[in-house]
């Protein structure tokens, strides 16, 4: 059970991959909310992890939440795949180079949560013509491939207008309204992400270096970045 306003969704990638039911279930023991899965293609990103079977059988953990993170160049053709592996979330990049409203259409009438993630480079612009379809926008503060990168503070600072992309029509479903920040996210980096009005952290290799006590960790981290909360815009709105 957490106080805090911030969530964590624990990025795997660099924990101990041979024992990833033990090390998802610690995160969310140690008071991660969600799990969160990067899938790479070797194409989109110069880097290659796991994809939909291996999320299908780490669903037996337990029904927590998984956010799909899609770093592949072709999300519609495996689509029904991270679907049916039962991602609670699924996420993938505004930059490939395909259709993106059919397939956002299609993780939203499974009843997921469908989302679209920018690299650093990427103006939030990019986002428009899919406003009323995304539930989450995913704001890259590295470069999507690797854990264990530098945190971009000049990306982060699209988090606050993110939330704009929300404005649904009326009449229109209202989304969910996730903001997620992706990539170097550490106690340096939280407290201006929490500033901006930060719904999700993702949070991956500092939670996963050798003797490193993760329930104070994502305590710390949550912490920070309430407190930036509370300076944001956003502060004592109706949640
Ligand atoms: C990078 C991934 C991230 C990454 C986060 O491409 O999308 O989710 O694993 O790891 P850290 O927190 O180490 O940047
Ligand atoms: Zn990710």
């Amino acid at each position: 059970m957490s106080q805090h306003r911030v969530q964590v969704s624990a990025s795997i990638l660099d924990s101990d991959l041979a024992n990833l039911a033990s090390e998802s279930r610690r995160a969310l023991s140690a008071g991660a909310d969600r799990i969160h899965l990067d899938v790479m293609d070797g194409h989109f990103v110069p880097n290659i992890s796991f994809g939909a079977t291996l999320i299908r059988r780490l669903r037996a953990i337990g029904d927590q939440p998984f956010d799909a993170h899609l770093m592949i160049s072709e999300p519609s053709r495996y689509m029904d795949q991270f679907i049916s592996a039962g991602c609670d979330s699924i996420t993938f990049h505004v930059e490939v180079e395909e259709p993106i409203e059919p397939t956002l259409l299609k993780i939203r009438r499974a009843g997921r949560l469908a989302g679209l993630a920018i690299k650093p480079a990427t103006p939030l612009s990019a986002l428009d013509p899919y406003r009323e379809l995304v539930d989450i926008v995913m704001v890259m503060t590295v470069e999507p491939g690797f854990g264990g990168q530098q945190f971009m503070r000049d990306a982060a600072l699209k988090i606050d207008a993110a939330h704009e992309v929300f404005r649904d029509r009326p009449g229109e479903r209202p989304s969910a309204r996730e903001v997620h920040v992706d990539g170097g996210v550490n106690d340096n980096s939280a407290n201006l992400c929490g500033r901006q009005g930060i719904d999700i952290l993702v949070v991956g290799s500092v939670l996963w270096k050798a003797g490193v006590d993760i329930a104070r960790r994502i305590e710390s981290l949550k912490s920070l970045a309430d407190e930036g909360y509370r300076e944001s815009r956003f502060a004592g709105e109706a949640e």
